[in-house]
């Protein structure tokens, strides 16, 4: 077996093999792969009697299961609605010239990948950015620098 086979094979041990194991075992492979690459997800499908198709249908559908290798941080900019109308295109434009990357693409360090999302249920205290599973409410493009920034001195 790969490294790859015995994580899928202990999540699928741990979640259960049924339909309903699926999400959970997807997030275990991301959480400590990144992504999910095709292998994984053959394997997964493997595991859990299912078909190719119908684990890359729901790894696709999510946009939090990556299907792509990422940077080591993930940054998502809310793009939906209220979002929207408090400002995130500008917050987005000032990301984009700050790591040179437009959105869906990585840092050339491999620190940052910037991604948009849907709601991410703050949508009274917008524009909302997510770097990795942190929230940073109200951000303005000046404030999303320095977020980030914070987050290169750390990352190695
Ligand atoms: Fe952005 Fe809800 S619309 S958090």
């Amino acid at each position: 077996m790969t490294t790859i086979e015995v994580l899928i094979h202990d999540l699928v041990e741990k979640h259960g093999k049924n339909r309903n194991a699926l999400m959970p075992v997807l997030q275990g492979v991301v959480a400590c792969e990144k992504f999910l690459s095709e292998e994984a997800m053959i394997a997964v499908a493997r595991e859990l009697d299912l078909s190719a198709a119908d684990v890359y249908g729901t790894a696709s559908f999510y946009t939090f299961l990556d299907t792509k290798p990422r940077g080591k941080n993930i940054i998502r900019v809310c793009k939906t609605i209220s979002c929207h109308m408090q400002g995130k295109d500008a917050i987005i434009k000032a990301i984009e010239s700050h790591l040179m990357v437009k959105v869906g693409e990585t840092s050339p360090d491999k620190k940052f990948t910037l991604l948009s999302a849907n709601c991410l249920g703050w949508c009274h205290k917008g524009p909302v950015m997510l770097i990795n599973d942190e929230v940073f409410p109200s951000v303005t493009p000046e404030k999303a620098i320095e977020i980030i920034e914070n987050f290169a001195k750390k990352t190695i």
